[in-house]
């Protein structure tokens, strides 16, 4: 089937964490247009199984397909760890998720082959990223932790806060004495703590930003497709955004991170999909 190389990409989330995913593709492919969908409604997936992960993931691709999208960036580690494989196989346009990109980029950047991961309860027990890493090199050693305390202090707005500081040493100190020289931040909301951790856990950790390598690969997978578009984007609003509830609250978190001036936000009701 022939694609627009004009049409956007659907890039979608549990609900505002993607939005640190869409911003890496709007500094690093500006001339793609996006269809950011969020689950504002139904978000944490992180604690959710993974047939739920799964409904809520189909459900929201099916939405994007309706947008036309050319290909879709499932935004969320925990989508992408338990729904992205069995939804690759259901539809006909390209997919990629955060996981495999941040994985491999954590296999080449360990020296002493310990990489912390960080990430929700979904993502860490899913034990993909440790498969994906083991894949590229069997000697690595991933040490899980969940930290479900950092998604609502992010949402807060809580990123520089003594009380976050404290949460994240209970969660960070344990991988630090086990010697780990690479941290995954495998939850969409981590990039946000960046600085944070970065601080805490010293310059001799690398940190992998997964929503940084997802923009570089979908920018491959779109060449290798020849669905890159050639033109560029001319239009006022080239991204839009749809929520499952709450778009006024989503807009203003957005309009926080993103390097754009989110306008609209509409919301959908998603169980229609
Ligand atoms: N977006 C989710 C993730 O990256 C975090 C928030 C949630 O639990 O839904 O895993």
């Amino acid at each position: 089937m022939e694609q627009n190389r004009q049409a956007p990409i659907g890039v979608f989330d549990s609900g505002v964490g993607g939005l640190t995913v869409a911003r890496e593709i709007m500094r690093n492919l500006p001339s793609e247009r996006i269809v950011y969908f969020g689950d504002t409604a139904r978000v944490p997936y992180g604690n959710k199984s993974k047939n739920i992960v799964l409904k809520f993931s189909r459900q929201i691709v099916h939405f994007l397909q309706t947008q036309e999208v050319k290909a879709i960036v499932v935004a969320c580690n925990t989508a992408s760890a338990l729904a992205l494989e069995t939804i690759r196989e259901e539809i006909d346009i390209p997919i990629i998720g955060v996981v495999k990109p941040g994985a491999k980029v954590a296999a080449a950047a360990t020296r002493n082959k310990k990489i912390g991961l960080i990430g929700t309860r979904g993502t860490v027990h899913s034990g993909l990223y440790t498969e994906i890493i083991q894949e590229y090199d069997s000697q690595i050693q991933v040490i899980g932790q969940a930290c479900p305390l950092f998604v609502p202090l992010v949402e807060e707005g809580w990123l520089k806060d003594k009380v976050t500081l404290e949460v994240a040493k209970r969660y960070v100190n344990p991988l630090l004495d086990q010697g780990i020289d690479t941290l995954i931040l495998g939850c969409t909301h981590y990039p946000l703590l960046r600085s944070m951790l970065q601080e805490l856990v010293g310059e001799q950790v690398t940190l992998v930003n997964p929503a940084y390598e997802t923009a570089k690969a979908l920018e491959r997978l779109l060449k290798e497709n020849n669905l890159d578009n050639n033109q560029g984007v001319e239009e006022e609003f080239p991204y839009r955004f749809y929520v499952s509830d709450a778009a006024e609250q989503f807009r203003d978190f957005a309009n926080s991170i993103l390097p754009y001036d989110v306008k609209m936000t509409k919301q959908i009701n998603i169980e229609e999909y």
